[in-house]
């Protein structure tokens, strides 16, 4: 009998578990590229983690790709051929290219012709970050900047998002908001 009752409770136990445990695992925002390219990985992976090209609108990497060699503060130039074959990859899959949830509300937040720099400049992605206040941010030594989105998801270079398990270092939740 108690053994039995033991077990119901260990079951019990194991489901909620489970639960949470998959909650967690489950990415409300999916941006993994479809096609992956090593060309990308090659010019784009060596200063900071490759963006998913669904995250920004074709006019923003043709930006970012004719600008190279003045890159935020840095140069990140590249020979033609790379850059041709880059832009070409970002391009194909860029928003207007994917039907995912995440390309289609970013673009539908966008001014006429707005053409962003960043994936942190948009409006979608500033709606999705009003509780990250920028002192815990430009402020907080281990974080410094938005463009390090794996500091706080640590998907993101699997290219997903979850808010529920997003994460910044120095702070934690406290209902619902971010303490010191
Ligand atoms: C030499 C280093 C370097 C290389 C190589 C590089 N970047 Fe960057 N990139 C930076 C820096 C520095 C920033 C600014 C990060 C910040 O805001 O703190 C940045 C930011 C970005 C951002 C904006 C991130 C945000 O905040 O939303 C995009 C998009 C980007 N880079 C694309 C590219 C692409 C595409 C390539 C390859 C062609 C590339 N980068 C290669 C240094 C580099
Ligand atoms: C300082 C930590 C931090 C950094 C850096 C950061 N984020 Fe976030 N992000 C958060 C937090 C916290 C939330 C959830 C906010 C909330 O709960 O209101 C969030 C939410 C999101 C969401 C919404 C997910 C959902 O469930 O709908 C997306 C998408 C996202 N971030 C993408 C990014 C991308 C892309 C970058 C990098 C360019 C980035 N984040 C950088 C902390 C961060």
């Amino acid at each position: 009998m108690v053994a039995g009752i033991k077990k119901v409770a260990g079951l019990l136990v194991l489901c909620v578990w489970a639960t949470t445990a998959s909650a967690v695992n489950i990415a409300r925002v999916d941006v993994a590229p479809l096609e992956t390219s090593k060309a990308y990985q090659q010019a784009c992976a060596s200063c900071h983690m490759l963006y998913a090209p669904s995250m920004l609108p074709v006019r923003s990497w043709k930006k970012i790709m004719s600008n190279l060699n003045n890159h935020f503060d840095d140069n990140a130039e590249v020979t033609a051929a790379v850059n041709d074959e880059v832009t070409a990859y970002l391009e194909r899959n860029a928003a207007e290219n994917d039907k995912r949830r995440y390309a289609k509300s970013m673009l539908g937040l966008l001014n006429d012709g707005e053409t962003p720099s960043a994936i942190s400049d948009t409006k979608y992605f500033k709606l999705m970050h009003d509780a990250v206040k920028p002192k815990m941010v430009l402020g907080n030594p281990d974080v410094r900047t938005f463009a390090r989105c794996e500091v706080c998801h640590s998907q993101a270079q699997e290219g997903k998002f979850n808010s529920i398990e997003a994460k910044i270092p120095n702070y934690f939740r406290k209902a619902g908001r971010f303490v010191h």
